[in-house]
């Protein structure tokens, strides 16, 4: 409802914004995304900010990142980095990603072919799909799905395939992913950890992506930004673990989400010789270059694995606090296997529509949270709200006392 509301909303407004361009005789733009307005994570944090509500919606900490990082940086600008940094990215965070992956995923990427930094994992997603999507390509997109996937993928012509997947488990029903499949497939859209679904993918998962898509002309972009991010002692299923599946892979990563710095937006991708040369064609036209200083300050930090192998057992902490706390509310918890994403239902409490009952819960109990329908491109209502648990253990406890009183 939420979404068909918005989409009426929009197109009103681009009528009404046609009609007074043409009565200033000034030039008019055809959209290519007529139906992207504002999306609600904009929507939620400004409410938050304007009734004074602790902000769960978004995903990023209320906690600084650690200050040797912040030094690193500091001398690194102090040392005089502040050029352009090589196009590809700093060689010396290259080989450190490259020496990560190898001990990792046993996976060999070479840094000077294979490796390159980008302005976050949103623009490695987009430059991924921007160098790999023709027109009338479909890309098959699991939803409920991370907002950038589909913009891009219409940008460039695409047809989103998508598949939605339901609470309480989201798992992917392979034989359909299998009716999904023609010949004008040319990508699969992967995510896992998953936001907001918090699920991961286990390894009959990978047994069948790898049977549908071996001796197929498809390739896979794995969105692999939570990696670090999984519970219970789980295994991360990398893309890069599996030679059918690394050989036809992007794999998109971020240092915002693994060392708590979303502001720097760095990240970086990594994919096969024939395919990283084709995404940087496009990298070197859309940015050209990351910002040097926090290149060498990541780099030298890289160094140290303990800095990305210690964040499973910190954030689990943070997870199972949140549980705990949120298991006192009405609202039921649903699994949380990776991410920094709890996702709850209310149906025992409420029929309202998840979107409103984030602005209601916002507003009367001083709660932001994101309504999934959101990540859905129907705007599919399960009655879930997701949490982010990327926060201090003062504001998740402020969050709970709140929510108690539902
Ligand atoms: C699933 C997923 N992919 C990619 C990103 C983008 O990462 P970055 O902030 O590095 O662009 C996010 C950020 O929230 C995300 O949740």
């Amino acid at each position: 409802m939420w979404a068909w509301a918005n989409t009426v909303s929009i197109v009103l407004k681009q009528v009404k914004l046609f009609f007074w361009l043409f009565s200033q005789g000034m030039i008019r733009i055809t959209s290519k995304l007529p139906r992207v307005g504002t999306t609600i994570f904009t929507t939620m944090s400004a409410l938050a900010a304007e009734v004074g509500a602790i902000n769960l919606s978004q995903g990023f900490p209320d906690y600084d990142c650690a200050p040797e990082l912040t030094d690193l940086v500091n001398k690194a600008m102090k040392d005089g980095h502040n050029q352009y940094a090589p196009m590809a990215g700093l060689m010396s965070l290259r080989e450190q990603i490259s020496i990560k992956f190898e001990k990792l995923y046993g996976a060999h990427y070479n840094p000077d072919t294979e490796i390159t930094v980008t302005a976050g994992g949103t623009q490695g997603i987009f430059t991924a799909i921007c160098a790999a999507i023709q027109p009338n390509d479909e890309v098959i997109v699991f939803e409920p799905a991370y907002d950038s996937y589909a913009p891009a993928i219409k940008v460039m012509g695409g047809v989103v395939k998508s598949l939605e997947l339901s609470p309480p488990d989201y798992r992917i029903p392979w034989d359909m992913v299998r009716r999904l499949i023609s010949n004008r497939t040319k990508m699969i859209i992967l995510n896992s950890p998953q936001n907001p679904s918090a699920t991961i993918l286990q390894q009959n998962d990978i047994d069948e992506l790898c049977s549908i898509v071996k001796n197929q002309d498809i390739l896979i972009l794995s969105d692999e930004v939570y990696e670090h991010l999984i519970y219970d002692n789980q295994t991360h299923e990398s893309m890069a673990r599996y030679e059918e599946l690394r050989k036809r892979s992007f794999i998109v990563a971020s240092f915002g989400k693994l060392f708590h710095t979303t502001g720097w937006k760095v990240g970086y991708c990594v994919a096969p010789a024939e395919l990283m040369t084709e995404f940087r064609k496009v990298h070197q036209f859309l940015v050209f270059s990351v910002n040097s200083p926090m290149q060498y300050a990541i780099a030298e930090y890289l160094k140290d694995e303990n800095t990305y192998l210690s964040l499973a057992s910190f954030f689990q902490q943070k997870r199972d606090h949140f549980r705990e706390g949120m298991a006192q509310t009405r609202f039921q918890l649903l699994p949380c296997a990776g991410s920094y994403f709890q996702s709850v239902t209310y149906s025992n409490i409420s029929d309202e529509k998840d979107v409103d009952m984030a602005l209601r819960i916002t507003k009367e109990f001083g709660v932001a949270s994101i309504p999934t329908s959101a990540f859905y491109t129907k705007g599919t209502d399960h009655h879930v709200l997701r949490f982010c648990f990327a926060k201090r253990q003062e504001t998740l406890d402020e969050a709970v006392n709140k929510l108690m009183k539902i």
